[in-house]
């Protein structure tokens, strides 16, 4: 368990993963920080006082005072603007920058020595804005999203072949976007390849499907984007760094060579600890998975050059 973890931004997303921190008992204290005065102290008490119901013994605590986060050891990224439908990720770049780039700032200063898990969007590009503004070393910063990406492809998985989720493996690479890259052939049911379970045409629709998965919640909610996934997936990576357990994940990740790529994030698996990111897996790509790898990079690469001019 970790002593302190703050969470900033006090939305939807943030909520629900203030709330899986507690009931899985992740730290001794989580914080959970927004700029609006009284909510995050509202929802914060609100969920301290469920639980006694639960038996959990973390405590919440909602603030507006970056003073309250300070000597964090994990530090999750949630605030930012959402899509609206039609918009994609990117369109959210200018706004998005402009709410990182001070909580960074603010990071750096009250948590110098922590991990930062960044959730915004367009997240590839806010995770690089954190390391850049924090200043931190490529292990303690990284992103949330490969899990999500994974999590709906093997959602659709399930409901096409009607096994149990615990039984599906996969692995959604590449940047959280229209580009993502899923990997059918790393996809196996019970060790089995996904192609021994499934057609080739409908692993194509489900692919297909995955890669605008958020796309498809934005649609469906009108207001706003999705959040028990996306929560899910942050809760998972903080129970590897609190448990220290060496899970393997899909999580954005800064390259320095890997993949054949290097000055910027990515999803790729990694081994994730205690110390933040203690290895990038390297798969055995073809040519088909490399090429589509380095079209996701060649889009966020895009996106970068967009960033240097807010920074
Ligand atoms: C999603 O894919 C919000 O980017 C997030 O749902």
């Amino acid at each position: 368990m970790l002593k302190k973890i703050t969470v900033v931004g006090a939305g939807y997303v943030g909520e629900h993963v203030s709330q899986g921190l507690m009931l899985n008992e992740l730290a001794e204290e989580v914080y959970l920080l927004d700029v609006v005065e009284d909510m995050p102290q509202g929802k914060g008490l609100d969920q301290r006082e469920s639980a006694p119901v639960w038996g959990r013994d973390t405590k919440l605590i909602g603030t507006n005072d970056w003073a309250d986060t300070a000597g964090s050891e994990l530090v999750i990224h949630t605030a930012g603007r959402p899509r609206k439908p039609g918009m994609s990720r990117d369109d959210l770049l200018e706004a998005n920058v402009a709410i990182v780039r001070p909580c960074m700032e603010q990071v750096a200063k009250q948590s110098p020595d922590a991990l930062v898990m960044m959730v915004a969007n367009p997240l590839d590009a806010m995770t690089y804005v954190a390391k850049n503004v924090t200043g931190f070393p490529r292990q303690r910063v990284f992103g949330m999203a490969g899990i999500l990406d994974t999590a709906r492809f093997r959602a659709f998985i399930a409901m096409e072949t009607g096994v149990s989720v615990r039984d599906i493996q996969a692995m959604v690479l590449g940047g959280h976007g229209d580009t993502m890259v899923p990997l059918p052939r790393f996809t196996t049911i019970a060790g089995l390849p996904l192609e021994h379970w499934v057609s080739r045409d409908r692993i194509d629709a489900m692919v297909a499907r995955a890669a605008k998965g958020g796309g498809e919640i934005v649609k469906l909610l009108k207001f706003g984007s999705a959040y028990y996934a996306p929560s899910a997936g942050v809760v998972e990576m903080a129970e590897a760094i609190a448990k220290n357990n060496h899970r393997i994940l899909p999580c954005c990740a800064y390259l320095e060579g890997e993949y054949g790529h290097s000055g910027m994030y990515m999803g790729v698996p990694i081994m994730l600890g205690r110390e933040g990111v203690l290895r990038i897996i390297e798969y055995p790509f073809n040519e088909d998975e490399q090429a589509m790898f380095d079209n996701s990079v060649h889009a966020t690469k895009g996106l970068l050059s967009d960033v240097e001019k807010f920074l």
